[in-house]
């Protein structure tokens, strides 16, 4: 049987069943027509899966599987080739491990250095995130499992994640915030996407008919499964009729109970054809997952060395004073540093994977040609392994400033007094403030390495391998320079994205504020000369010369600007990359060819992509701030009318965007910015605005969450529970609770919240048995017992 005649098998009580989780990980079942469950694991790079009960964030232990580096480390080896393998290891561990669809990439924009999650995700740039988020999907797929990029969109902050509205202007979301889902999909072929926590511009993501139907399956031909988040869907009739296919996790049976009285009550709220559109995509995967084998196992040795490979191409060396790297055969080295016998080389949260095992920088030195020294005077070198600390990046929770561990700064004070060669490797997945940098005369930063990064961070100081990387993210001097400084922290709901296009590079380069390190910025024991730039209609040629003494990699990327504009535009934008070897002494020609993406702009007076006539600056850098070529090429456009008058938006036309004020962004966002709820708690709202709440329990529940939140800092390891907790809504208690909790019920719990307990209390209690019912009535149905 075709997936279609399998639908039409089905009654309309297994169909809504079908459209909701089962358990933590899996859809449901229909045994009678053979249908299995689809299993669901994180994670990103590498498998989270949960033997036994699952739990979402972890408790019960994973299974064993090899902890890649993560995506914001390998975003800086700029090479899809490289994520297609690392896709293709992660394919074959979901094979062996039983999983069907593997949750990740995390593809979503770094508006901010703050995002705890910022470890997960490539990049600050929606080229970079699409091309590398594309090649793991390609990985990931070559093994008959599917990828499923996240959190689909606009999801750059942690803090009230699944109680927050990204407010953000059509152009800017599509150029700046869709753009890699758009590569990820189209050039990846992803088959499943996650809708991300928030409401976009006034819609949950999961029921956001312009994301979901507009978008992703009518302009991007999306034909996969939309997977909520963990939680995310609020109603699930208005997700189903967006085409959102499986409402994770577990709500039990109310979801389904939601969709049978919208399709049988009043006027239909939803048709049988919308709800057999929603379940094609679950039998067709399930039918695709059916004939795989799951006893093939994987080579964990084969793995770990991919995993290392991936850490030594994606180390970035942003100091070398006198070449004092790599260091000599015999060299007396001092190791100090939190991370010599205890890595980061990963991030908290879904993603976190019980590796298979983990190299220390302690254990693997004794396996070069250094002499360890153990007084900090008597070596040549000190090299002092730092970075950001464990509760600094996590799921559920932001940093709170960039600044890296006061005390590990003044270690580093202190080693100065004893030795000036102080080689610092540092492991953070974002980016950190440096004013010690002056204390270190080099500086390797290897991301989160994933479980082999100390021996290939090793071979990197030894010089047995040459360092390739560069920054997929910009390095401010300050917090305070970012431009979202101002917008970002908000308390509020409604979260502008006042900004517009202008984060990252975008902002600084086009607003003249210095950074420590600018996007695309890496270092390399070699030196490369470039020349020769031809520019034709479909790309740039140039040539590359490695002028050094070793053979090693240069990323020499494409940018494209237009000095000539009606429109708001950041002063260069990255079109194009290319990562080539050249050995020493010789020269590389290089293409990088011209896409559809090159020379558009979203117009929102057309609703399509259009081209601005005139002349475009082409420049090829070794970073966005050292541009080695330049030329231009001239085009036609496709549209006169321009969607405003550019000196209506000067804040816009300079991206000096620190300080836009309110009615400038609302002519940005071309429409009326939504104004701040006020009143009681409603069923939205995250259980941390219980602080206020009217009701004296939810306040003391309110200060519990917060002491648990504050220890877990002080301890310095994330609680991760507590964290969810903290910022989930009310709502998610009957999406999360494997039927326990009905809608019903989290809505008398709003009513307690709000100061009527006995009226909440009735309705809890009332509810609990109207739910058991009808659990049980539903359970029944669907087992064919009635
Ligand atoms: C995260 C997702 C993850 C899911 C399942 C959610 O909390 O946001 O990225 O895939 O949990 O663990």
């Amino acid at each position: 049987m075709d997936a279609k005649e399998i639908i039409a098998q089905l009654s309309l009580v297994e169909k809504a069943a079908l459209l909701s989780g089962k358990n933590e990980w899996e859809t449901r079942d229909i045994p009678r027509l053979n249908i299995q469950s689809i299993s669901f694991s994180d994670g990103p790079h590498g498998l989270r899966r949960q033997e036994g009960a699952g739990d979402h964030l972890g408790l019960n232990a994973s299974l064993p599987a090899t902890c890649f580096p993560t995506a914001a480390t390998v975003a800086n080896s700029w090479d899809e080739k490289l994520g297609e393998e690392i896709g293709e290891a992660l394919g074959e561990e979901a094979l062996a491990q039983n999983v069907d669809v593997l949750l990740g990439p995390g593809l979503n924009m770094k508006r901010s250095p703050l995002c705890g999650r910022n470890f997960e995700y490539f990049s600050e740039d929606p080229i970079l995130a699409g091309k590398m988020a594309a090649s793991y999907v390609r990985g990931i797929q070559s093994k008959h499992v599917y990828s499923c990029p996240k959190h689909f969109a606009v999801n750059s902050r942690e803090y009230r994640r699944m109680a927050m509205n990204a407010v953000v202007d059509e152009r800017t979301l599509r150029e700046i915030y869709l753009t890699a889902f758009e590569i990820a999909i189209k050039e990846g072929g992803a088959k499943t996407i996650m809708s991300a926590y928030n409401e976009v511009n006034g819609k949950y993501a999961n029921e956001n008919e312009h994301l979901l139907v507009d978008i992703l399956r009518n302009e991007w031909g999306f034909d996969g499964l939309v997977v909520t988040d963990w939680g995310a869907s609020n109603d699930h009739v208005a997700g189903v009729k967006c085409q959102s296919n499986v409402e994770m996790p577990n709500p039990g049976l109310d979801s389904a109970r939601e969709i049978i009285k919208a399709a049988t009550e009043g006027e239909g709220r939803i048709t049988e054809e919308e709800i057999d559109r929603a379940i094609l995509p679950i039998i067709e995967a399930a039918i695709y997952f059916k004939e795989n084998d799951h006893n093939k196992g994987f080579d964990k040795e084969a793995h770990h060395a991919i995993a290392k490979k991936a850490a030594v191409n994606s180390a970035v060396l942003l100091k070398n004073d006198e070449d004092i790297l790599p260091l000599k055969a015999g060299t007396k080295v001092c190791l100090r540093g939190p991370f010599v016998d205890k890595p980061r080389y990963q991030g908290s949260g879904s993603s976190q994977v019980n590796s298979t095992k983990v190299e220390t920088i302690a254990e693997e030195i004794k396996k070069y040609d250094l002499v360890i020294e153990d007084n900090p005077e008597a070596a040549d070198v000190v090299l002092f392994f730092f970075g950001l600390d464990e509760i600094a990046e996590s799921e559920g929770a932001d940093r709170m400033s960039i600044d890296v561990p006061e005390y590990q700064i003044k270690e580093l004070e202190n080693l100065t007094v004893f030795n000036k060669h102080i080689v610092g490797v540092m492991s953070a997945g974002s980016s950190v403030k440096m004013p010690w940098l002056d204390n270190l005369q080099a500086l390797l930063h290897g991301y989160l390495t994933g479980q082999a990064g100390a021996s290939a961070l090793l071979d990197i100081i030894t010089g047995k391998e040459i360092p390739t990387g560069k920054l997929s993210e910009s390095y401010p001097f300050a917090y305070t320079d970012c431009s979202i400084v101002n917008y970002a922290d908000t308390e509020k709901r409604n979260l502008q994205y006042r900004e517009g296009p202008f984060i990252g590079y975008r902002y600084y380069d086009t607003a003249d504020v210095a950074v420590q390190f600018p996007f695309g910025y890496g270092l390399s024991y070699t030196t490369f000369a470039y020349s020769n730039l031809t520019v034709t209609d479909s790309g740039v040629k140039f040539k590359i010369a490695n002028t050094g003494s070793r053979d090693g990699s240069e990323i020499a990327q494409l940018y494209v600007g237009k000095k000539d504009t009606g429109l708001i535009r950041p002063k260069k934008e990255l079109k194009g990359f290319k990562k080539v070897w050249i050995n020493a002494g010789e020269s590389a020609e290089v293409e990088i060819p011209f896409d559809d993406k090159t020379f558009r702009y979203f117009s929102t007076v057309s609703n399509k992509w259009e081209i601005e006539a005139g002349e475009y600056q082409i420049y090829v850098g070794a970073n966005v701030a050292d541009i080695k070529l330049s030329g231009e090429i001239s085009k036609e456009g496709t549209i006169a009318e321009l969607p405003y008058n550019i000196d209506d938006l000067p804040s816009y036309k300079s991206g000096k965007v620190r300080n836009v004020h309110y009615e400038e962004f609302e002519k940005l966002y071309a429409r009326p910015l939504p104004e701040e709820k006020v009143g009681p708690l409603d069923i939205n709202d995250a259980l941390c605005q219980m602080k206020d709440a009217k009701s004296g329990l939810c306040r003391l529940v309110y200060k519990i969450l917060k002491n648990n939140l504050d220890k877990s800092y002080e301890k310095g390891i994330p609680d991760l529970n507590t964290m969810f907790i903290y910022n989930m809504p009310f709502r998610a208690m009957s999406k999360m609770t494997a039927g326990a909790v009905s809608r019903d019920m989290a809505e008398s719990i709003v009513t307690i919240a709000n100061g009527h307990f006995f009226r909440g209390l009735g309705g809890v209690i009332g509810g609990f048995f109207k739910n058991r019912r009808a659990n049980k009535k539903y359970e029944a149905h669907l087992n064919h017992v009635e």
